[in-house]
């Protein structure tokens, strides 16, 4: 099974941004967690991060065709206002879940609103980087149940 992680704007920071919410690990260390999953659940895992959201939207079009297996996407601020990446994901033709470090629906009002509750994908949130690990399960659980 070959995933594709998908880390949208400023999760480059991670490490300096708001540490009292996202934590003093690195967008690094992230990588290296994710090459951790990798092993554990025998899977490929190629990890991108952009912050240009035309980058996003092109590796969300050529995941089917690039034959990913499906994509565990933190959009992180693009999650809560862009219509152009849920029509990206709606046009989806793999699994896709939705993660987040932090809990979204528990902190300021403007990210209550998640555009992807529209593409009627899972969504893990809150966990910091286990939300990868939570989202990847359930990623391998809808692959091998298709
Ligand atoms: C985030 C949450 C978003 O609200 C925020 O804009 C981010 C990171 C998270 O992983 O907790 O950049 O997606």
């Amino acid at each position: 099974m070959k995933f594709l992680v998908i880390n949208g704007p400023n999760l480059n920071l991670l490490g300096t941004r708001q540490v009292e919410i996202y934590g003093k690990d690195t967008y690094k260390d992230l990588k290296h967690y994710l090459a951790s999953l990798k092993k554990q659940y025998s899977v490929k895992l190629k990890v991108k991060q952009s912050n240009k959201e035309y980058k996003i939207l092109s590796w969300l079009h050529k995941s089917f065709k690039q034959n990913y297996d499906g994509v565990l996407l933190n959009p992180a601020a693009l999650g809560h206002y862009s219509i152009s990446l849920l029509d990206a994901v709606l046009a989806l033709q793999v699994p896709c879940v939705e993660v987040h470090l932090s809990d979204v629906q528990h902190r300021e009002p403007f990210r209550k609103v998640l555009v992807l509750d529209h593409a009627n994908i899972p969504r893990v949130s809150g966990l910091g980087f286990s939300s990868y690990e939570e989202g990847l399960k359930m990623l391998i659980k809808e692959v091998t149940t298709l």
